[in-house]
């Protein structure tokens, strides 16, 4: 069985729930309190144990390539004042020559296209997907829970679920079980963003996949689904047809922060876990809630 080392990150999507800052700026640029979404998203593939990262972008996502690269004067001039601690803060994350790569989406055709677009850089082998929108707080990380399903399983896929906040199915991919016992069980069915009250259960797809590379042969095919988008869902759920797929409810706390309040609640909460800032939001916040 091949190992886990690649990881795809789809930022090309146009971050609508954030206009209008994602006018602008990426939606995955937008920071959780001191560095952007998609560095939280990197630094938890890097902790995977991933080893490189293929960021399909589009029109507009320039920054994140900037992002991830040196920044040679920025990196002089704090040197020059003996600035180390912040330093190495900016050094820890930065991907290493030939550890990113990125490929332009060139149209906006959906999770699906977004995801084959990545197909040659992937190669044959068994990739994670890791949606930048979705924080994913534990430990060990929703990636590393999902690759350790997948050595459990010896392949297959994994989807990373959890239960849906009531009332939110129809935006979200769902899926179906063939039973219930414990965290890992084998799916039946999925289907992307349901009408209100056919969802077939209470758990949704929350942004952190492994997938059989066999998936690229099927997204070539997939007709537009949700949205007029290519969902890689809809693959998926073809897929299922000859490929074990494993639901996994990991254990962690996710933010969408694709959405006003779940990014309002990631900066708040992520805040309030830093060991150097904890405490000062916690003062800062409290009298905002009493008032
Ligand atoms: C995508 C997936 C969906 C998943 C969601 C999680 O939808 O297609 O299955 O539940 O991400 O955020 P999107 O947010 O692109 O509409």
């Amino acid at each position: 069985m091949k190992r886990v080392r690649k990881a795809v990150l789809p930022v090309a999507g146009l971050g609508t729930r954030m206009l209008p800052a994602a006018k602008t700026v990426p939606k995955e640029m937008l920071t959780v309190v001191d560095r952007p979404l998609i560095h939280h998203v990197l630094a938890e593939a890097r902790a995977s144990g991933i080893e490189h990262f293929v960021l399909v972008t589009g029109r507009g996502k320039g920054a994140m390539e900037n992002y991830f690269d040196h920044h040679v004067e920025l990196e002089a001039t704090l040197a020059a004042k003996k600035k180390t601690a912040i330093l190495e803060e900016l050094m820890a994350d930065l991907p290493t020559a030939g550890e990113i790569s990125y490929v332009r989406q060139m149209e906006p055709k959906g999770l699906g296209h977004a995801v084959w677009c990545a197909r040659d850089i992937i190669g044959d082998e068994p990739f994670a997907v890791l949606l930048p929108d979705m924080i994913m707080d534990a430990t060990p990380t929703a990636t590393a829970q999902a690759i350790s399903a997948f050595e459990q399983t010896e392949g297959g896929n994994i989807i990373v679920v959890e239960p849906c906040p009531p009332g939110m199915a129809h935006q979200y991919g769902i899926v179906a079980l063939d039973g219930q016992d414990g965290r890992l069980n084998r799916m039946t069915g999925m289907v992307e963003k349901p009408a209100p009250g056919t969802e077939p259960s209470n758990l949704f797809i929350s942004g952190r996949y492994v997938l059989d590379p066999a998936i690229f042969r099927v997204l070539e095919t997939v007709e537009r689904g949700a949205g007029g988008e290519i969902q890689l869902t809809d693959a998926m759920a073809k897929l299922m047809a000859i490929q074990p797929f494993y639901a996994l409810e990991y254990e962690g706390a996710t933010y969408d922060c694709g959405d006003k309040i779940g990014w309002l609640r990631a900066n708040v909460a992520l805040a309030l876990k830093r060991p150097d800032l904890g405490e000062a939001a916690c003062a800062a916040l409290a009298p905002l809630f009493s008032a």
